[in-house]
């Protein structure tokens, strides 16, 4: 593995080199790149190689095994991330077509100790979360989506976006509860959580999973339900990748109609107007229905607001969004639409390719020194990380009802704590150059701990508050997002996965 990680920064500095290279040195340049690449492809291959040779020959035609030679582009889809920063060069990528094969899967890589990685829609921003140099495995052909009218529930794969399972749905006029904005999984999305426009009426998504169709590390296929394994039932609702490999959730829906709100963008110039509409509709919005992201970023040297506004009908009630509206804004896409169409308002794909990283605070009130500290974050950390090539800073300010987690009687993996109703700023950064992750890292938590004295200051108790498991920065502490949970999430670890076979995958481990 070493000598592969050193062998990929050959790779990338030949890359740089031959970006802009003098007449005379184009062909040197040439050769020098192949050459690298050459090594780049022969070296995975032959620590991965014979596995994945072993997975080709013993999987069914359900499934397809890619290598990075791969000229269709199969295994560089599977291997790609959200945020290039999660990306890793493997050995090859598998796409398993049926649990069974799954099955046959992850006994092979348990067996040879091979390490691999689980992928649904790769959003996450934590390197090597759903990215190996060993076997990638990428979920995309679990794609069905099957809504039983009887029981209200839909069956839905784990290798879709939300996109496709609200349009899938849409004809029935009903809906669950998912992602947010455009190309999100609904894989890792639904283990960690899931924090939905729906949640204030809803709860999370995780509480609206009534069964998961899981392969356990020793390879067997189960129907997780409370009453067949409460233990796993628990732990898959926010316990990620620990307990093995989930091919489908059975979701309880909901009724959707026609939508309103969409995207609206304000400049510099109006953020104080902005901060004190964003002030009032936290502390004054008590309408399930009415929910608000307004991002507070820092973008081309200045700082802004991309806010998307969502209501759960086809007109607001006077009263809710009128602040926002009154604001002189630079960009308006607001109007009665379908659910679908209102998640792709957001440009949630504009970074995308961008090396990124996400860490979060867990918030109890968005009082105006909270917003205003948040404000002053996004000037000072933009400035300060222009100089390590930023190319997006932001905050985004999610305000929930104090009630969202009182929507589900059973314990879950995640949040450890049903009490206060937390509310989880995402901080997000975005930036091209390698050489800076860690400066990158290390701000994300120097910003978070700031926010965090300020709210502590502002009298909110937040400073032990659990961490919301999709947005936490990937060194964050097992005992900062599962709290007092964490004991029996090892304890069911441990009784289904003696052999730690789920330890060959990345992510917060147990
Ligand atoms: C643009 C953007 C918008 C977002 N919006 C929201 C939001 O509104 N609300 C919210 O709560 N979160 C949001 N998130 C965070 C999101 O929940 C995480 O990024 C999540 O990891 C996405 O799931 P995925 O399947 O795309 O991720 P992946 O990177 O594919 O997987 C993430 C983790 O889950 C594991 N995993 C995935 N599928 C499986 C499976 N089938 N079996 C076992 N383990 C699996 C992976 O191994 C990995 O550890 C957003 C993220 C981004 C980048
Ligand atoms: C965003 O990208 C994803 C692929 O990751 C794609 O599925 C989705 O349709 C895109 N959304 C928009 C609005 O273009
Ligand atoms: C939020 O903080 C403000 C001022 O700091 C306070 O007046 C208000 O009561 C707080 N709200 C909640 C729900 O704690
Ligand atoms: C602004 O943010 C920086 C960085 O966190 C902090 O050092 C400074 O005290 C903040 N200023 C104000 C006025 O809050
Ligand atoms: C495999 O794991 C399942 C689920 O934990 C368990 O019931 C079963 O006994 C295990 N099988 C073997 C052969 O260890």
């Amino acid at each position: 593995m070493k000598s592969y990680v050193k062998t990929e920064a050959k790779f990338a500095d030949e890359q740089l080199k031959c970006l802009a290279p003098a007449p005379h040195t184009m062909l040197n340049c040439l050769r020098r790149l192949s050459a690298a690449a050459a090594l780049l492809y022969i070296l995975p291959s032959v620590a991965g190689q014979e596995v994945c040779n072993q997975i080709q020959a013993a999987v069914s035609s359900a499934s397809a095994v890619y290598f990075p030679l791969d000229l269709l582009g199969n295994f560089a889809a599977d291997i790609s991330h959200w945020a290039s920063s999660s990306t890793q060069q493997s050995a090859c990528s598998v796409e398993p077509g049926s649990a069974a094969d799954v099955s046959i899967i992850i006994q092979l890589l348990g067996s040879t100790q091979t390490p691999f990685a689980v992928k649904g829609g790769g959003h996450t921003a934590n390197p090597g979360f759903s990215s190996t140099t060993g076997v990638q495995i990428s979920m995309t052909r679990f794609s069905g989506v099957t809504y039983d009218e009887s029981s209200g529930t839909a069956v839905i794969g784990s290798g879709l976006v939300w996109d496709d399972v609200y349009e899938a749905l849409a004809p029935f006029n009903v809906n669950v509860i998912g992602g947010r904005v455009s190309g999100v999984g609904v894989g890792g999305f639904t283990l960690g959580g899931g924090y939905s426009w729906k949640t204030n009426q809803f709860g999370l998504t995780i509480d609206r999973v009534s069964a998961f169709e899981l392969v356990t590390p020793n390879g067997t296929i189960v129907s997780v339900t409370d009453s067949s394994s409460p233990d796993l039932f628990f732990g898959l609702k926010g316990g990620l990748n620990n307990f093995g490999i989930v091919t489908e959730f059975t979701l309880e829906t909901v009724p959707q109609g026609l939508v309103w709100g969409g995207l609206i963008t304000y400049t510099e110039a109006v953020l104080p107007a902005v901060a004190t509409a964003i002030e009032q509709f936290a502390s004054t919005v008590t309408d399930p229905k009415a929910a608000i992201i307004p991002a507070v970023n820092f973008l081309l040297g200045a700082p802004g607001v991309s806010h998307i506004m969502f209501y759960d009908g086809p007109t607001p009630p006077a009263g809710i969004f009128d602040d926002f509206l009154a604001i002189p804004f630079l960009t308006a896409d607001i109007s009665t639409r379908s659910f679908l169409s209102l998640v792709q308002a957001a440009p949630s794909n504009a970074t995308s390719g961008s090396r990124g990283a996400f860490h979060t605070v867990s918030l109890l009130n968005y009082s105006a020194t909270m917003i205003n500290a948040i404000l002053n974050e996004t000037n000072f950390w933009g400035a300060e990380l222009a100089l390590a090539g930023a190319t997006f800073i932001s905050y985004d300010i999610e305000p929930f009802l104090p009630t969202i987690y009182t929507h589900n009687p059973l314990p879950t993996a995640f949040p450890p704590d049903r009490g206060p109703g937390y509310m989880p700023l995402n901080l997000y950064y975005a930036w091209s150059d390698t050489a800076f992750d860690a400066t990158f890292h290390s701000a994300l938590q120097q910003s978070a701990a700031h926010l965090t004295a300020v709210a502590e200051a502002d009298g909110q108790a937040i400073a032990n508050a659990p961490l919301y498991t999709n947005y936490a920065l990937y060194d964050t502490p097992l005992e900062r997002i599962y709290g007092d949970n964490l004991p029996r999430l090892q304890a069911i670890k441990a009784a289904v996965d003696p052999d730690n076979v789920m330890g060959l995958a990345g992510g917060f481990k147990f």
